[in-house]
């Protein structure tokens, strides 16, 4: 599958020590691959940049108010809700994993934003009940083995009137051609079932709305790879995996990589998968 749904898919293992599933989910090593796969191209993706266009307008942050990023990962969209909540507010990101949360501090110090790290997950945010204006949950929800739990977390830390956006992408919605029909959908089987949430962009609206939240606007994105990137890392990855599972062969798997690599030559490549954006409000 191409980079560009990599974007989207590190590939996560739950860790759930306790068994109690209070504890973050862990990335496997692939995972962690996919997920430096999806950093260096994060900036040239134009349906993420949309996507949070969209979340950021629907938002609608106001100076002073109080914003929480959950999974901020390097904290770029928490350093967009530092400068527009202004000195008044707050901004804050809290995620479970040390790495990145050290790279996002390191990332507002370096440009002297006002954001703030917290270490914390999805499953036991570290804030009090009505906290935070306003809520972003962006591309984590596929990875949680609990998903109704961390809206419900979110929820609490909502003040009454607050407003929400959980966006993630629905594997689902996977389109990788050219290629042998057959094989193409036991790459994306794959995909779906290496992944833990595999179609979390379907279940936002209702996982919001059962939490007693009020559904206000989905926005969706199809993240497109672009076709310089030819067959792409993921789309290897993911057919190595299937091919280790017995689903295809390994013929199979050059074929497909070769049909695509052809169609990249040609211009009759489409790699794609849709990250949908669900705005929301907890009621007065
Ligand atoms: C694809 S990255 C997205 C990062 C960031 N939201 C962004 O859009 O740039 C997925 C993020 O989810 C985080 N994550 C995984 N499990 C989590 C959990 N249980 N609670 C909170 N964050 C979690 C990861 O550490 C990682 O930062």
């Amino acid at each position: 599958m191409p980079d560009t749904m990599a974007f989207n898919t590190a590939a996560s293992v739950p860790h759930n020590g306790t068994g109690s599933g209070l504890a973050p989910d862990r990335f496997d090593k692939d995972g962690q691959d996919q997920l430096v796969d999806i950093r260096d191209l994060r900036a040239a993706l134009p349906g993420i940049r949309s996507l949070r266009h969209w979340a950021h307008e629907a938002l609608a942050l106001r100076p002073g108010e109080n914003a929480v990023d959950i999974g901020s990962g390097a904290g770029s969209e928490i350093l967009t809700f530092a400068e527009r909540v202004g000195p008044a507010g707050t901004a804050v990101g809290v995620e479970p994993d040390p790495s990145l949360l050290a790279a996002a501090e390191r990332r507002a110090h370096q440009t002297g934003s006002s954001a703030k790290f917290v270490p914390g997950d999805a499953y036991g945010l570290p804030f009090g009940n009505d906290t935070f204006d306003v809520a972003l949950c962006e591309r984590v929800f596929q990875h949680l083995t609990a998903p109704a739990r961390a809206v419900g977390e979110i929820t609490r830390v909502l003040k009454p009137g607050g407003r929400v956006v959980i966006m993630d992408s629905d594997w689902g919605t996977a389109i990788v051609h050219p290629g042998d029909p057959q094989v193409v959908h036991k790459v994306i089987e794959t995909m779906i079932s290496s992944t833990t949430n595999p179609f979390a962009g379907r279940k936002l609206a209702g996982q919001l709305t059962r939490a007693g939240l009020v559904v206000d606007d989905i926005g969706s994105h199809a993240l497109i790879q672009d076709q310089r990137a030819g067959a792409g890392a993921l789309v290897a990855r993911v057919a190595d995996m299937a091919v280790a599972r017995g689903a295809i062969t390994e013929g199979q798997r050059d074929q497909l990589v070769a049909d695509l690599e052809a169609g990249a030559a040609s211009g009759d490549i489409h790699l794609s998968v849709t990250i949908f954006a669900v705005l929301a409000h907890k009621p007065n």
